[in-house]
C-alpha cells in the first residue's frame, strides 16, 4: 500500500475511534429525566435521556479492544502491530506444516518398490490424491480414459506398464504421431485398409480381402505398427489386432485415423510434479492394473 493510503486509513480508523468516544462523552452528561432549557411551540419541551450506564461501558469496551488490537495485529495503514502477525505468513506456517506432513509420509514409503506400493493402502490413497488432481482431467477419475486418451487400468499399453516406462511417461510426456496418409494414399490402396484394419482380429473375415489388406500394411503401415500388426511401444503406434482402440475401431474411425492421422500428446510433468510425486502417482498407475482387485480404486 502506498504511503499517502496507508496515512488516510491511519487517520479515518483513529479519527472514527476519537470521534466515537467523543460523541459518548458529550452525550452522556445530564441527569435522567432532567427537562432541559429548550422549549418549542410555547409548550414542547425536551426531556433528558441519557444512555444508560451499563450501554455506554460496552462501547468504551469495546473502544479499548480496539485499540488494543490495533497494537498487537495489523490494522493501521502498513503499520503492522507489536505481534509481527500477517495472514500470508499465517498461510505459510500452515502450508509449511502439511508440506512436513507429506515429506513424511512420502519418505515412509520411499524404499518401498512398485508392487509393494501397489499393495500399500496409505500409498494407493496418496497416489490417487495426486491423479485426482493432475491426471484425472485427461484419463478420467477412475482412470478408463476417453477417446484419445488412454485407458490405465487394462493390460493394454502404448508406451508399457513397466515402472520405468510409466515414470518416463509422466517425466517427459509422450507425443503419438501418426501421420496422414489421406494425401499418399489411391482410394483401392485406402479401401484394402479400411475394409481390413478394423477386422484384423475377426477369423471369419474374407481370406481375399485379408490378403489384399495385409500386403498393403506391409508396404505403408508395417514400419510402425509391425509387419503383424501387434504395434511398438517405442513410438507409441498401437496394437491393431486387439478389440483396444484408442481412436475407435469402427471402418469410418479407422478411415479417419488413416487420412487426416493422429497425434495424441500426454505432457511432460517434470516441473509440475516433484519427484515423489511422480513415483507415488506412477506406482498408483501400475497398481491400477497389477494390483489384487479388492485395492483397485475407486
Ligand atoms: C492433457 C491431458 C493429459 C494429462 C493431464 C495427462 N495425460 Fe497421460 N496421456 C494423455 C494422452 C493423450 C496420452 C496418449 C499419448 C499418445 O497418444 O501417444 C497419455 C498417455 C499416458 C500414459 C501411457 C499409456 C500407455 O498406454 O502407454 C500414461 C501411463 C499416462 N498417460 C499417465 C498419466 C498420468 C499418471 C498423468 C498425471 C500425472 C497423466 N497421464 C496426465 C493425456 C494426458
Ligand atoms: C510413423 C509411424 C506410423 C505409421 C507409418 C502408421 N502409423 Fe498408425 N499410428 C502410429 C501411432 C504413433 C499411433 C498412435 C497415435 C496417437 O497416439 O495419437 C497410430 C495410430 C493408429 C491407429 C489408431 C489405433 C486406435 O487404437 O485407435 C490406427 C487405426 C492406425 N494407426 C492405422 C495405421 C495404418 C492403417 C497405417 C498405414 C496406412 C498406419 N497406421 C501407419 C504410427 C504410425
Amino acid at each position: 500500500m502506498s504511503t499517502f493510503w496507508s496515512i488516510w486509513i491511519i487517520v479515518i480508523t483513529a479519527g472514527m475511534m476519537v470521534g466515537c468516544l467523543w460523541l459518548l462523552f458529550a452525550n452522556a452528561r445530564g441527569v435522567p429525566g432532567e427537562v432541559k432549557d429548550h422549549t418549542w411551540d410555547d409548550d414542547l419541551h425536551e426531556y433528558n435521556n441519557p444512555l444508560p450506564r451499563w450501554w455506554l461501558n460496552l462501547f468504551i469496551l469495546t473502544i479499548i479492544f480496539a485499540a488494543g488490537y490495533l497494537a498487537f495485529y495489523p490494522g493501521l495503514g502498513n503499520l503492522g502491530g507489536r505481534l509481527g502477525w500477517t495472514q500470508s505468513g499465517e498461510l505459510a506456517n500452515k502450508l509449511d506444516a502439511l508440506t512436513a506432513k507429506r515429506r513424511a509420509a512420502f519418505a515412509a514409503l520411499a524404499d518401498k518398490d512398485f508392487p509393494a506400493l501397489a499393495k500399500d493402502p496409505s500409498a494407493q490413497s496418496l497416489g490417487h490424491a495426486v491423479f485426482l488432481g493432475n491426471c484425472a482431467g485427461c484419463h478420467g477419475a477412475d482412470a478408463h480414459g476417453a477417446i484419445g486418451f488412454p485407458n490405465l487400468t487394462d493390460k493394454d499399453w502404448l508406451y508399457g506398464g513397466d515402472p520405468e516406462t510409466l515414470v518416463k511417461t509422466i517425466v517427459e510426456g509422450r507425443h503419438g504421431q501418426m501421420p496422414a496418409f489421406g494425401a499418399v494414399l489411391q482410394p483401392d490402396a485406402l479401401q484394402a485398409l479400411v475394409e481390413f484394419v478394423p477386422f484384423w482380429s475377426d477369423a471369419t473375415l474374407d481370406a481375399g480381402r485379408r490378403e489384399r489388406g495385409m500386403k498393403q500394411f506391409a508396404i505403408t503401415c508395417a514400419a510402425c505398427h509391425g509387419a503383424d500388426g501387434k504395434g511398438n511401444p517405442l513410438l507409441g503406434a498401437p496394437n491393431l489386432t486387439d478389440n483396444t482402440w484408442l481412436y475407435g475401431g469402427t471402418s469410418k474411425k479407422v478411415r479417419e485415423t488413416i487420412v487426416n492421422g493422429r497425434g495424441g500428446q500426454m505432457p511432460a510433468h517434470a516441473t509440475l510434479l516433484t519427484p515423489e510425486e511422480i513415483r507415488i502417482v506412477a506406482a498408483y498407475v501400475y497398481g491400477l492394473s497389477n494390483a489384487p482387485a479388492s485395492l483397485v480404486t475407486p
